[in-house]
């Protein structure tokens, strides 16, 4: 077979048997076959540890899918249930991250390739108010202040639990899913599942873009600050020693207007550029922006722009940003919006301290960011992210010993 006749019949493939016919590949079938039916491909068999000092899913390199499924309990006030749903999650989710079907599993098959699966739990505050919790709920976990920039759908809100499921392929995302949310259905509804994705494992490397073109993740707390700045230590609640925290914001990009503006308007609201991500004072995604910088009086990185904004003003300042693009069917995700597009970040950060590390950043942003004009916040959710699980002991057992709960 010629490398021509493999790209014909490979492309014929794709297009179903008439194509096939049509190439006149008729004969090439048998290596057609053999190409239809890839072995193992290269990620499949991968696996990430379930457990740890740490949950996996924070620090992970992003899969390329993800799933944040907003979960509530039929009854917040009935702590073993709450407790008893954790063990059962700790069961599944350590078989389904080693590629092992999960406890009550009717699709065993869909488990075997773990595609580097990774199931990471969060609390919300309602929890908390079962009086046996409530003096273990960390200070932090409360509701964001409203923003003036929010248009918030209750949708999108605050639940009293957090499900984020991420993995390199989405069938094994979609069942593990399904196992983890069929296996606790006596005790809890599912409220929302927000859908992200990334660029698909192998075709870039390096950070991701989001749907706007750009290069967004960049700028992160250094590996040697995340015990300071990410993980908790148990200083104020002792059983969060080894969790930390996300805000969940679900943010509509507004494609139609940002597609309205030219390439220089678009790169100054940002301060960086389009192509390689640099700031508008550098040459390379990672060069040190300066914010002094000035070209005929005019700030090169404008003080208005979303970099300049959010840029720390103190080293608390920090947080660990790992965002999933959405793109769902449009169906008008800002009332009264004309938009043409359903798309936007389901912006996650991560750190020890929302109160003190992110709310004064979004705080300064919701004053004034150039972007704003193209986005609109349509959801928010605080979460604690448990510490691991270790061997005999399940997600969220230093909590329930400190609570009494058997
Ligand atoms: C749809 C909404 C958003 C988009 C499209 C967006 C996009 C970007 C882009 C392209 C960058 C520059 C590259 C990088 O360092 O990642 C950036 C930086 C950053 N963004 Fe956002 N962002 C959004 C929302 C937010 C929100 C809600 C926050 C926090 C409240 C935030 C905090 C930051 C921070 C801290 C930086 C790094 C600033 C620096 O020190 O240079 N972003 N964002």
């Amino acid at each position: 077979m010629t490398g021509e006749q493999r790209r014909v019949s490979r492309r014929a493939l794709l297009a179903g048997g008439a194509g096939l016919a049509g190439a006149g590949v008729g004969a090439g079938a048998l290596g057609v076959a053999r190409e239809r039916r890839p072995q193992r491909a290269a990620f499949g068999d991968e696996t990430l540890p379930f457990h740890g000092r740490h949950q996996s899913g924070v620090t992970t390199a992003p899969q390329a899918h993800a799933q944040f499924v907003g979960l509530d309990l039929v009854d917040p006030g009935d702590v073993g249930t709450a407790a008893g749903v954790l063990r059962v999650w700790t069961q599944d989710a350590a078989r389904l991250t080693r590629g092992a079907a999960g406890l009550s599993d009717t699709e065993p098959e869909l488990a075997r390739l773990p595609a580097s699966l990774t199931v990471t739990v969060g609390l919300g505050d309602r929890v908390f108010r079962a009086s046996a919790l409530a003096p273990h709920r960390p200070s932090w976990l409360t509701a964001l202040p409203a923003f003036e920039i929010d248009r918030l759908d209750p949708r999108w809100g605050q639940t009293d639990l957090l499900l984020q499921v991420g993995a390199d392929d989405p069938v094994t995302l979609a069942h593990a899913v399904r196992v983890l949310t069929a296996s606790v259905r006596r005790s809890v509804r599912v409220r929302w599942v927000q859908r992200g994705f990334r660029n698909s494992r192998g075709t870039v490397s390096g950070t991701m873009r989001n749907l706007f073109g750009q290069v967004d993740g960049t700028v992160q707390p250094s590996l040697d600050d995340h015990d300071e700045l990410l993980w908790d230590d148990g200083r104020e609640q002792s059983w969060m020693a080894g969790g930390t925290s996300v805000v969940l914001r679900r943010i509509a990009m507004h494609m139609d207007g940002w597609e309205a503006l030219d390439r220089r308007g678009r790169e100054l609201s940002v301060g960086r550029r389009l192509d390689t991500g640099a700031p508008l004072t550098g040459n390379d995604e990672f060069d040190a922006p300066d914010f002094q910088a000035s070209r005929g009086g005019v700030s090169v990185i404008p003080a208005s722009s979303h970099m300049a904004r959010a840029h720390r003003r103190s080293r608390e300042e920090q947080f660990l940003r790992r965002s999933y693009n959405y793109d769902d069917p449009p169906s008008g995700a800002v009332p009264g919006s004309a938009d043409t597009s359903n798309s936007g970040l389901i912006f996650a950060a991560y750190q020890r301290d929302p109160v003190r590390q992110f709310v004064p950043v979004q705080r300064r942003l919701a004053e004034h960011d150039d972007l704003n004009e193209w986005t609109t916040p349509i959801g928010s959710a605080v979460y604690a992210i448990l510490p691991g699980a270790t061997a005999g002991r399940p997600l969220g057992a230093a909590l329930f010993d400190a609570g009494g709960v058997a």
